[in-house]
C-alpha cells in the first residue's frame, strides 16, 4: 500500500493513508472521509515527509471538491496545516487550481501529482546510487541518515532512502545508521521499520551521535532529505541535519541532500525566509508519554532547521545531480 491514496467509493471520495504515529507496532489504515480530517492528519504527522504530505494535500482538496462546503476555507486550512514543506502548498494550490472544473478534474489532479512523485522516487534512487558510487569508488556505502525519507516519506521507494535501498539492491550497502530524530523517533521508528522491510543492515543512534560517528569512520556518506530547497542551495530539513552537516565537513564526508525537483523552491531566496514549524513544545518535555523534566520546565521545538548552502557537497533531484563541490550552481 501507498503512503496515502485516494479511492472513489460509492459513498464518495476517501483519502487512505498508513497511520504512521502508530508504527512500527501497529500497521493501521487511517480513512478520512473530509479535508479537515486530512488537514488533522497532516498536522498530528499520520501522513509526513514533504511529498507524501503534497500529495495528501492535493488530495485534500479533492475531497473539498467533492462536498462543496465551505471550499475555500478547507483549502486555507489544508494549506496551511504545516508551514515549512514547500510541497504541502505546492500540492494544495495544484489540485485547487482545477476546482472550477469541478471533483473529477481535482481528483485527476492529486492523482497525477500522486504519480509523479512515485516516478521521481525511482529517478533519484538511480541519480543517487549512481553518485555514492562515483563519490566512493570501490568503497562500500556506509551510509548515515537522518529523519524518515522512505516509502513512507513519499508516494514511491522514497528520496534519499530509495538511494538506500538501491545502494542494497546493487549489493554496495555495506550498513545504515538511522539517527533517531528526536521528539517523534521518525528515524528509530518509521526508518528502522523501512529498513528492516528490506533487510538492510542497520543500527539506530541518537541524534548527537552523528558528528562523533562521523569523526570516527562509522559512516562514509551522508544521505537524507529536505523539506525545501532554496534558491541559494540552502536546505530546510528535520532538526539534527545541521549538526550532521558540520560533522560530516569536519570529517570529509560527503553530505547528499535527495529531494525531487518539487521541493525546490526558486521563489525562496534563502533559508532564513523560511517559515521553521515550531511543536508542541510537550513533544520534547515528555518521552513515551511520560514528563522527563522538571515541573514547569519550559521547552523550544523547532521541528526543522537550516543548513548553509555551503556544507551541502551535492543535491539528487529526480532529474539531475548537482555538484557543488565541483562548482555547479542551483
Ligand atoms: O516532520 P516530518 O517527519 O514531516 O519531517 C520530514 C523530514 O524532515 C524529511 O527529511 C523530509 O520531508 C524529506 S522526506 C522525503
Amino acid at each position: 500500500m501507498r503512503s496515502v491514496d485516494l479511492r472513489d467509493t460509492p459513498d464518495g471520495p476517501v483519502v487512505e493513508m498508513i497511520d504512521q504515529t502508530q508504527l512500527p507496532d501497529r500497521l493501521v489504515t487511517l480513512t478520512c472521509r473530509t479535508a479537515a480530517e486530512v488537514t488533522a492528519a497532516i498536522a498530528r504527522l499520520s501522513v509526513r515527509g514533504a511529498p507524501a504530505i503534497g500529495v495528501a494535500g492535493a488530495m485534500g482538496v479533492a475531497l473539498a471538491a467533492w462536498h462543496g462546503r465551505a471550499v475555500e476555507a478547507e483549502v486555507d486550512q489544508l494549506r496551511n496545516a504545516r508551514p515549512t514543506a514547500v510541497n504541502l502548498a505546492r500540492g494544495v494550490d495544484r489540485a485547487a487550481a482545477a476546482l472550477t472544473d469541478g471533483y473529477p478534474a481535482v481528483r485527476d489532479a492529486a492523482l497525477a501529482l500522486r504519480d509523479e512523485e512515485e516516478a521521481a522516487s525511482a529517478a533519484m534512487a538511480t541519480l543517487g546510487a549512481n553518485l555514492v558510487g562515483e563519490l566512493l569508488g570501490d568503497r562500500s556505502a556506509l551510509v548515515l541518515t537522518h529523519c524518515n525519507t522512505g516509502a513512507l516519506a513519499t508516494t514511491g521507494d522514497g528520496t534519499a532512502l530509495a538511494v538506500v535501498r538501491e545502494l542494497h539492491r546493487r549489493r554496495r550497502l555495506a550498513g545504515v545508521i538511522a539517527s533517531e530524530t528526536r521528539p517523534l523517533l521518525q528515524g528509530a521508528r518509521l526508518t528502522g521499520w523501512e529498513l528492516a522491510s528490506f533487510g538492510a543492515p542497520y543500527r539506530i543512534a541518537v541524534d548527537g551521535a552523528g558528528p562523533f560517528l562521523l569523526a570516527r569512520g562509522e559512516a562514509n556518506v551522508v544521505l537524507l532529505g529536505a523539506d525545501r530547497v532554496c534558491a541559494n542551495g540552502d536546505v530546510v530539513n528535520k532538526v539534527g541535519t545541521y549538526a550532521h552537516a558540520l560533522g560530516a565537513r569536519r570529517a570529509g564526508v560527503p553530505f547528499v541532500v535527495v529531494a525531487p525537483e518539487s521541493t525546490v523552491d526558486r521563489a525562496t531566496a534563502t533559508g532564513a525566509e523560511v517559515s521553521i514549524e515550531d511543536r508542541d513544545p510537550a513533544e520534547v518535555l515528555l518521552f513515551a508519554g511520560r514528563t522527563v523534566a522538571p515541573a514547569g520546565a519550559a521547552a523550544v521545538n523547532p521541528a526543522f532547521d537550516v543548513t548553509p548552502a555551503e556544507l551541502v557537497t551535492a543535491l539528487v533531484t529526480d532529474r539531475r545531480v548537482v555538484r557543488y563541490d565541483r562548482g555547479d550552481v542551483l
